[in-house]
């Protein structure tokens, strides 16, 4: 036999054993997705940083997540070094950073056994006065996507990793699936198409919902008025997408293409949705609360109004930034409708703190918050917790390959193809999910016990900085006209 021909055969053998290993581990869902090439991205994501460093693009400028964003959820979800030497390399005057100002005397960090432990400060459910209501385990919370977006081990890998952080989980508005039922406590959230509390024609069904949650752990219910990304927009989800499991999630037909109208059929005005709350609270004794994101001012004072004068309605709200993400959207929507999240949060802060709401009502955000510095000024602004949904993506596999619309999601994350979601293992991808809420939750103690304060919820906004100029650094009090008595003691 000749020798290149032995070389050929050598190289083929070689090839198929790497292919073997690649389709069996479980540890990289895009080896066993893509044997073989798949490791071409481990390599370009090796020497990538060099690459782009003198050709593409530095280390904050790539979007909707930097790659030092992405770096720090990567590297907290593998338990990696954390650590950089050198000093920062970012550029410290530019518009929009963030600076906070420690403390000379730090508040003492917590025992080690502790150093992640963050539950929220105040009560779910305490404005309702709700049978069921309690306080948040985690001030960190799984933002709501839905099976459907989200494949169904990737479901799994978060509810898994809720359970293993005590974190809570939003089902999203495709309903509660047996992905769901891995052990993490579900907040059940409610979009336009009531899916799973539904009847035939789309209308809502409280005993549906009963029905769906019976042996479920939901501890609250999320009536979505709208996203951050796709404000004032129903949703369809075509045909080939309603697989059975997805059909018996929604409450609709297998194979039948169902839509999500834009607004709610059980209520058109504010007292109406007040209403709306009050029964599903009475009737499963749970905290209920609203996401939305911001847009008309008077729609948030008319609702504080209204809970000023009759004690009920919401017992959470969740503001949702303009910056949000989704599984697919126009372009317009994502880029121009609703307002960026501190911007929108402090409208609806300043609503409810000047009628003295903000003590009873807890205020949830999300739009990229899942990061250390942007939680923490979030925290510094009000928000008693705070939503992860493309973090916790990123934590279980996401490379921000942004084909999460067209269902060739690489990484098995966003896709119902069975060939890319079988790469994905859901108890491998738990943990480093619920490495990444320890680390996240980690930081946010750090930082706040760095400006003196015991918890995230108790830095005051004076110490927090953002800069507008090379010259100029307002706190968020002052750049969002926050009242000093509004502040948490
Ligand atoms: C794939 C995907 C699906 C989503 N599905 C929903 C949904 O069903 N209901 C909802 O209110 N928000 C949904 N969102 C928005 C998120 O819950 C969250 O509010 C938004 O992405 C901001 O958080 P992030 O910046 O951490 O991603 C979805 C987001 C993504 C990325
Ligand atoms: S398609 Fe890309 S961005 Fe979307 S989930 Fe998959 S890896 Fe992430």
């Amino acid at each position: 036999m000749p020798w290149w021909l032995i070389l050929i055969l050598v190289v083929i053998a070689f090839l198929v054993i790497v292919a073997i290993h690649d389709v069996t581990q479980r540890k990289h869902a895009i080896l066993r997705n893509f044997p073989v090439i798949g490791h071409l991205r481990y390599l370009i994501e090796k020497i990538g940083p060099e690459l782009r460093q003198y050709v593409v693009a530095d280390n904050d400028e790539e979007l909707p997540f930097s790659r030092d964003q992405r770096r720090f959820v990567y590297a907290s979800a593998k338990q990696q070094n954390a650590y950089f030497g050198f000093g920062t390399d970012n550029q410290l005057d530019t518009p929009g950073y963030v600076l906070f100002r420690h403390a000379a005397f730090p508040h003492p960090s917590p025992p080690k056994e502790l150093d992640s432990a963050l539950p929220m400060r105040k009560v779910l459910g305490e404005w309702g006065n709700r049978e069921h209501a309690f306080t948040p385990a985690s001030a960190v919370y799984i933002s709501a996507m839905s099976f459907g977006s989200l494949s169904g081990p990737a479901i799994e890998a978060l509810n898994r990793g809720a359970a293993l952080s005590d974190t809570l989980h939003n089902t999203g508005e495709g309903g509660v699936s047996a992905h769901h039922k891995h052990g993490g406590d579900l907040i059940l959230q409610l979009g336009t198409g009531y899916f799973g509390a539904r009847n035939v024609d789309g209308t809502f069904s409280i005993d549906k919902m009963m029905d769906s949650i019976d042996d479920a752990p939901v501890k609250a219910v999320e009536i979505k008025l709208s996203q951050g990304a796709k404000p004032g927009l129903g949703g369809v989800l075509p045909g080939r997408k309603v697989t059975p499991a997805i059909a018996e999630a929604r409450g609709v037909e297998v194979g039948v293409t169902v839509t999500s109208p834009s607004g709610h059929k059980s209520f058109s005005n504010v007292p109406e949705m007040v209403l709306f709350i009050d029964n599903i609270g009475k009737t499963t004794g749970l905290p209920v609360g609203i996401k939305s994101a911001v847009g008309e001012k008077a729609f948030w004072h008319e609702l504080a109004d209204a809970m000023a004068a009759t004690g009920k309605g919401p017992d959470f709200i969740t503001v949702d930034g303009g910056e949000g993400g989704t599984g697919a959207a126009p372009l317009p929507f994502s880029d121009h409708v609703a307002l960026p999240f501190q911007h929108g949060f402090a409208e609806v802060f300043g609503a409810f703190a000047e009628r003295g709401l903000h003590e009873r009502v807890v205020l949830l955000g999300a739009g990229k918050l899942g990061l250390p510095t942007e939680a923490m000024v979030a925290m510094a602004m009000g928000a008693d917790g705070i939503g992860v949904a493309r973090e916790a993506m990123l934590a279980i596999g996401c490379v921000q390959a942004q084909k999460c619309h067209d269902d060739h999601c690489p990484t098995g994350v966003a896709t119902q193809n069975r060939w890319l979601t079988r790469g994905l293992d859901p108890t491998d991808k738990s943990v480093r999910f619920a490495n990444y809420v320890a680390s996240l939750r980690h930081e946010m103690i750090r930082l706040s016990n760095a400006m003196g304060a015991e918890h995230p919820s108790l830095v005051n906004p004076d110490l927090v900085e953002i800069r507008q100029s090379t010259s100029e650094l307002v706190p968020v009090r002052e750049l969002y006209g926050y009242d000093r008595s509004w502040q948490t003691s």
